[in-house]
């Protein structure tokens, strides 16, 4: 009788197949260590070409008095960069913008419905911090 368990399990195995996304870590190393460095340093092999330098990532919650800055770093890979930042080398990243939404909350109390790998990226961030 065991193949009788076999057919929920093949069925989730293709599901998972079809809507496989990628780590926050894969994400990362895609779009991101290219200036921000493999390990979020700010020192990737493209910083060097850069007017700005990419900021070290390991470091934001250090920079913010221990806490991670959700909210303001989601804001930062989102692409909304509140009208002062029109200088930024950083691009945006579209295809991290698209699939499921899932409610994100930065840390602020308030969470809204956030495309599911850049939520993905900033919990792998958080993992960087010193
Ligand atoms: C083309 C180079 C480039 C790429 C690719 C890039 N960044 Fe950046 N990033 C920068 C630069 C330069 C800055 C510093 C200037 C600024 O704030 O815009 C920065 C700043 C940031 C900041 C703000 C840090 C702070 O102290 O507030 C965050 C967060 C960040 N990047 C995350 C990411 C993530 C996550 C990715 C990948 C999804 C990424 N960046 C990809 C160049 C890049």
């Amino acid at each position: 009788m065991r193949w009788m368990l076999m057919i929920p399990v093949l069925a989730l195995a293709a599901c998972m197949e079809r809507e496989k996304v990628p780590s926050g870590a894969e994400d990362f190393a895609t779009f991101c260590s290219a200036c921000h460095g493999a390990g979020g340093k700010g020192d990737g092999p493209a910083a060097a070409g850069l007017d700005r330098k990419p900021a070290d990532l390991t470091g934001l919650a250090a920079r913010n008095r221990g806490v991670f800055p959700g909210t303001r770093v989601m804001a930062k890979i989102w692409g909304y960069t509140g009208g002062r930042d029109g200088a930024s080398p950083m691009p945006q990243f579209g295809p991290l913008l698209q699939g499921d939404l899932v409610p994100y909350d930065g840390g602020d109390g308030i969470a809204s419905p956030t495309p599911v790998r850049l939520v993905q990226i900033a919990e792998y961030l958080k993992t960087l911090q010193r």
